[in-house]
């Protein structure tokens, strides 16, 4: 089942603008990981393919992206079309229909904290990586919910949503034990605080005007009404503009090996 609360026809339009904030820097974050010309390269939850341009930049030989969404595979699809070596598919990270053992190694960015089942998609994709492979992941842990302000009624309201939405917002910080307890070994893994001010507080107020708008039909289910929903909104968008209230999230970068057999 598609959970991607925000999916959307604006999001790849969203996604190239969440890419532009400094903290979402791909070349920092693919840069921490080890890549090779001659592997075969999943893209797991590949959107419109940001992740897989900076890979062909990398002249990788091989690349094949997974996305649930059709709408997100077409771009890519269009993107890529003049590009050898990079393919897509539309389909499930829970069930790929992909052979075992297909990929040397898989990358995932900012998807944990989308999925309803993160457990299944670690299995998945461990069984699509050929024993030694390495998966790479970076991904955010307490985004949009980790934030203080001035208002204790909305600070409740903050915590409620949260729990409600079958989402793991604090998926980053259980990555590395998931991956240890799913037939993975060498987890490696680091994070790193960043804080939302200035230009970076004022490029996510955008980005989050566009995921609230963008969701809005699928977020409401989690408020008492639609109207509640569009009132939640309003007073993030607003507390968002008092710059003594802090937002904050962690990014993990991890990296772990499938245990050879
Ligand atoms: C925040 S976007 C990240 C896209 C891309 N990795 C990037 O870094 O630009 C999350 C993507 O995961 C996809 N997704 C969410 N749940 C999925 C699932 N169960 N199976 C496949 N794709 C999924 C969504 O369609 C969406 O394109």
């Amino acid at each position: 089942m598609n959970n991607y609360l925000i999916d959307h026809k604006n999001e790849s339009e969203r996604l190239n603008f969440q890419n532009k904030i400094d903290i979402c820097n791909l070349d920092e974050e693919l840069g921490h990981f080890t890549w090779n010309r001659n592997d075969y390269i999943l893209d797991a939850g590949c959107g419109n393919g940001n992740v897989i341009e900076k890979l062909v930049e990398m002249k990788m030989g091989k690349i094949h992206g997974i996305d649930f969404s059709l709408d997100r595979i077409k771009d890519a699809q269009k993107r890529f079309e003049n590009a050898s070596g990079v393919s897509f598919s539309q389909g499930s990270l829970e069930d790929t229909k992909v052979a075992d053992s297909t990929y040397d190694t898989i990358v995932c960015r900012y998807i944990y904290e989308h999925l309803s089942n993160p457990k299944a998609v670690i299995k998945e994709l461990n069984r699509v990586l050929k024993p030694g492979g390495m998966i790479n992941i970076i991904n955010f842990d307490d985004m949009v919910f980790n934030f203080y302000t001035k208002n204790e009624h909305f600070n409740r309201e903050l915590k409620k949503i949260q729990e409600r939405i079958p989402q793991d917002i604090q998926i980053g910080r259980k990555l590395p034990q998931y991956l240890k307890q799913n037939n993975f070994d060498k987890v490696q893994w680091q994070a790193q605080t960043y804080f939302f001010q200035g230009e970076r507080l004022a490029m996510e107020v955008k980005n989050s005007q566009m995921r609230f708008e963008q969701g809005r039909e699928n977020l409401a289910r989690y408020f008492d009404s639609i109207s509640d929903y569009d009132r939640f909104v309003e007073n993030y968008l607003n507390e968002l503009h008092d710059d003594c209230n802090v937002l904050s999230s962690n990014k993990y970068l991890i990296k772990a090996r499938k245990c050879a057999e």
